[in-house]
């Protein structure tokens, strides 16, 4: 079987970056360039070049040129961290844009989700989070007012929505429900992120509870897929 040229030059190019040739934020020659010295056309350079951007080993930047992105931040799915503290032991500084805080009636779903009574007010709160000033993820949290009244005059982009509940509610957050879904980048998404729209997301959905089983959050993050990658530690079942 013949592997296709583009398959072969992408190859090429992901033995480049592993070997540190060319390490995180080096910029890639021209496709032209590259093109004459595989003796390819400029599709097939781009073709490989696309695959890598989709992969997440390059980055585009419009009007620049077309970088090695850095590697992948990594997610662990099977402990209760906050943003900051996954970010924090990576040695990758923590960040947050707040894009809305408002407090919103709260919809069926959510007086499920936190067992209150539809109607109750509930913190809406919308943050970019930032790694290493790079946005990473887009956080739609909820909580209900009750539990923690004036959340909202925090400063939310410094300071971790954890360590806050913690500190000044006494609500220590120790058990999570959550779920992982992909899906693609819609309008408002993806400009948050700096992304192209339709770029593929994975879509985390978390209910917190404190130890007495109180529910005190409910959120949908959007982590970018270029970006991120989710590992977990597995068990023989018990
Ligand atoms: C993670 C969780 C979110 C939570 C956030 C708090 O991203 N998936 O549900 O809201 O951490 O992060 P921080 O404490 O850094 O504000």
């Amino acid at each position: 079987m013949t592997v296709p040229l583009y398959v072969q030059i992408r190859e090429s190019l992901i033995e480049r970056i592993q070997s540190g040739e060319w390490p995180a934020g080096t910029r890639l020659p021209a496709e032209r360039d590259l093109a004459a010295e595989f003796g390819v056309s400029r599709g097939t350079v781009r073709q490989a070049i696309t695959d890598l951007v989709a992969k997440g080993l390059l980055r585009r930047v419009q009007g620049s040129g077309t970088y090695v992105a850095e590697p992948k931040v990594e997610m662990p799915t099977h402990i209760l961290l906050s943003f900051t503290e996954a970010m924090r032991r990576q040695g990758i500084e923590p960040g947050a844009r707040l894009v809305a805080v408002e407090v919103v009636p709260a919809t069926r779903k959510l007086a499920e989700r936190l067992r209150l009574t539809v109607g109750e007010s509930v913190y809406r709160i919308v943050r970019v989070r930032l790694g290493n000033q790079q946005p990473m993820a887009l956080e739609f949290s909820h909580f209900p007012v009750r539990l923690c009244p004036g959340l909202d005059r925090f400063d939310l982009e410094r300071r971790s929505i954890y360590e806050v509940l913690r500190e000044e509610y006494d609500l220590i957050l120790v058990r999570a429900e959550q779920s992982l879904e992909p899906t693609l980048a819609r309008r408002f998404e993806a400009e948050a992120l700096g992304i192209a729209e339709g770029s593929p997301l994975m879509l985390w959905e978390r209910v917190a509870f404190t130890a007495t089983g109180l529910p005190v959050e409910y959120a949908k993050d959007l982590y970018r897929g270029d970006r991120v990658r989710f590992s977990m530690v597995l068990h023989l079942p018990g």
